[in-house]
């Protein structure tokens, strides 16, 4: 039973996890930014990668005494090298490919995207049917793929403009809340009246599987600061919105963002001939979309809460389908900012 320690250095999250067989999480340490980030509305990278410098090695040890494990009981080191912020990613890799000479151990890269897709894998160990569409949806990624194995994976639509998730932080920095947006407008939406604004539905073509999110995002700043020439009186800052208000502007963002996403995933499963849809990443976590989500044509499989967003044990995981394969990584390995699976 292979245990493997797994490290997570993308973006904003400094993690590491223990995973035996792929399924069977020993540890999930998570080491959030958010505090660091939340004056300024958004993940700078230059301060991410100074956190993650700080926080890596108390991490890993964290991760490796809550599994009551040493360097010695893992058969593998696995980095999510791609995609990210350069900085950031820079400081995952080297700790991995450090351990892993160090200790004698194989190294093993896999896409953070990928690993997103793994997640629904954790603690379960519940393959879903394949073929299936697999959506990513984060703050960084809003993409689909039609996954016929856990190592065939083809991307077949993505944003054309925003992630969904960037535009629930940019719809929350538009209303005057937190950071990240979309815990909060969440929790508002589900106070709110999903049909008291008609915000727009990107759908692009008659059969497209891509997706726009900036027109959305816009018709919600239109609708709380007023609309640029057409002589209304355009506030530099949201207008002073009732609780009620406030509850249905975010309810109806959150409905329109739901529709499309569903709409493409029932296009998608159609064009793949899909028998299930996985679904990961940080919007996955919404309350609107797995309630959609139990209507769909075939079954969807979605992470328990704590894999949702960013997290090493989703690469531990998903490196442990590598191992099996014999795919180990050089220790020359790169942080590269884009995807492997691209169009
Ligand atoms: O996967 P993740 O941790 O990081 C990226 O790889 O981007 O995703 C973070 C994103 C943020 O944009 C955050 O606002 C969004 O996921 N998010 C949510 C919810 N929880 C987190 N969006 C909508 N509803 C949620 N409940
Ligand atoms: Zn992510």
């Amino acid at each position: 039973m292979p245990a493997i320690l797994g490290i997570e250095s993308t973006c904003d999250e400094t993690a590491a996890s223990v995973v035996v067989d792929g399924f069977d999480v020993r540890s999930n340490v998570v080491a959030t930014q958010v505090e660091l980030h939340a004056k300024y509305r958004g993940v700078v990278p230059e301060i991410a990668s100074r956190a993650h410098v700080e926080n890596i090695l108390p991490v890993l040890r964290e991760a490796l005494a809550q599994a009551d494990a040493g360097l010695a009981d893992v058969d593998a080191v696995a980095v999510a090298h791609r995609p990210g912020l350069i900085g950031s990613l820079l400081i995952g890799v080297t700790a991995a490919k450090t351990l892993a000479w160090a200790a004698g151990k194989p190294l093993v890269g896999v896409d953070h995207v990928h690993a997103h897709l793994y997640s629904v894998m954790l603690e379960k160990n519940e393959p879903p049917p394949m073929p299936a569409v697999g959506l990513v949806v984060s703050g960084g990624h809003t993409a689909l793929y039609r996954v016929g194995s856990w190592l065939d994976v083809e991307l077949i639509g993505s944003t054309i403009d925003d992630a969904v998730g960037e535009a629930y932080d940019k719809v929350a920095a538009i209303l005057g809340l937190g950071y990240p947006g979309g815990p909060v407008i969440d929790r508002l939406a589900a106070r709110g009246d999903a049909n008291a604004v008609r915000f727009p539905r990107t759908l692009l073509a008659r059969d497209s599987v891509d997706f726009s999110f900036s027109g959305l995002k816009t018709a919600v700043l239109y609708h709380v600061r007023g609309v640029p020439g057409r002589g209304d009186n355009v506030k530099s800052v949201a207008a002073e919105l009732s609780e009620r208000q406030l509850h249905d502007v975010a309810a109806s963002f959150q409905a329109a963002c739901v529709d499309v996403i569903v709409k493409k995933l029932r296009r998608a499963v159609e064009r793949v001939g899909a028998k299930s849809v996985i679904v990961g990443g940080g919007v996955s976590a919404n309350s609107g979309l797995r309630e959609a989500l139990t209507r769909l044509p075939v079954p969807a499989f979605v992470p328990p809460m704590r894999y949702c967003t960013d997290n090493a044990a989703m690469s531990a995981g998903l490196a442990e389908v590598y191992v099996r394969e014999g795919r180990f990584s050089a220790l020359d390995l790169d942080a590269v900012t884009h995807s492997q699976f691209l169009v």
